[in-house]
């Protein structure tokens, strides 16, 4: 099974640049810029990544973000990511960035988006993995400063395929948001946000009434509210889900109490991603790893997961229609035994 895992064709939804951040190239970008980090070493770095809520990760995510300073410092970090979408068989990403995280410390929008973009473009070119990139607003500041950003990224709308909303999602639900999101939507861009992560599941509502998101990221607090998970599996709004995410940020206690093919069984859109791989323990394999390891899918399952994120992925048709072939040929000759 864990070869199974390790060859299936993946698409990753919901990845949030700034946290695929391993402390290797946080050393060497602190040094490349002359910045001091709070710990001594790698290890020490890591042994600080313990988390036991939402907060509680942020505010070491923030802090880590304090080293990338030029265009090259995002480029190499984008890069750094889809190396790892090589290696696990990633075949199309769609990623997140953070400009606030940025341009609140000094640094420009124009830069981060730059950087990012170009390492995009030659993953393309060089690593045959396709990609889109999503501009998230961060839920703990204001409507005007999202606004702020929104005009920042004007010159850049064709470089961007959507918003999100990220940051702490309990104080801060969806609908300070609505207009800035409205705007955005006519501006011809795709919609998501975070929600029902840890906040309730009238975050999943309000995303979708007051935000008309084409997704929900995260979406595991659902449960809480029957009719909203009917609502979700008619509607097949697609849920990006992060399993090791979850558990390290204590959204469930262990694996083994995730829901997220409980979800799949019930009709529901929901697909596996790695969010921030760099301070939850891995990348997109690790994820499937982990589920394997603690829930035993089936290879049915685990290819169905891969097929709900294409279906959700924000690509045209013909795109679509490529990655479903890829995912056939694959079943074609792993799948049946
Ligand atoms: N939730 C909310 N905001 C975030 C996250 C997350 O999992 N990761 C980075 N910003
Ligand atoms: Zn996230």
């Amino acid at each position: 099974m864990e070869d199974f895992i390790r060859h299936l064709p993946k698409v990753e939804l919901h990845l949030h640049i700034e946290g695929s951040l391993e402390p290797e190239l946080m050393f060497k970008l602190a040094e490349r810029n002359g910045i001091s980090l709070p710990y001594a070493n790698v290890e020490e770095a890591r042994a600080a990544y313990h988390f036991h809520n939402l907060q509680s990760f942020l505010d070491i995510y923030y802090q880590g973000a304090n080293v990338l300073i030029t265009e090259r410092d995002f480029f190499d970090l984008t890069w750094a990511y889809l190396m790892r979408c090589k290696a696990d068989n990633v075949m199309h990403t769609e990623i997140f960035f953070d400009p606030q995280t940025h341009t609140e410390r000094g640094i420009a929008f124009d830069t981060a988006i730059n950087g990012i973009y170009h390492a995009l473009r030659q993953g393309e070119k060089e690593l045959g993995i396709t990609s889109k990139l999503i501009m998230c607003f961060l839920r703990h500041l204001s409507e005007d400063a999202a606004f702020e950003t929104l005009e920042q990224a004007k010159p850049h709308l064709h470089r961007l395929v959507g918003v999100g909303l990220d940051s702490s999602e309990v104080g801060h639900p969806p609908e300070k948001f609505a207009r800035v999101f409205a705007e955005a939507r006519a501006l011809g861009l795709k919609a998501v946000a975070h929600a029902g992560e840890e906040g309730p599941a009238s975050n999943i509502w309000d995303a979708m009434r007051l935000l008309h998101v084409n997704r929900i990221d995260h979406g595991v607090q659902c449960v809480q509210d029957p009719e909203l998970v009917q609502e979700l599996a008619r509607t097949r709004m697609p849920l990006t889900v992060c399993p090791l995410s979850n558990t390290k940020l204590c959204v469930f206690d262990k694996m083994e109490d995730h829901n997220i093919l409980s979800l799949l069984d019930e009709g529901l859109c929901v697909t596996v991603n790695s969010d921030d791989p760099a301070f939850f323990g891995g990348y997109m394999n690790d994820n499937f790893l982990a589920l394997n390891t603690a829930l035993s899918p089936s290879k049915e399952q685990l290819t169905q997961l891969s097929r709900n994120a294409i279906e959700a992925a924000f690509l045209n048709e013909d795109e679509r229609k490529l990655l479903i072939q890829n995912l056939d040929d694959f079943w074609a000759k792993h799948g049946i035994h």
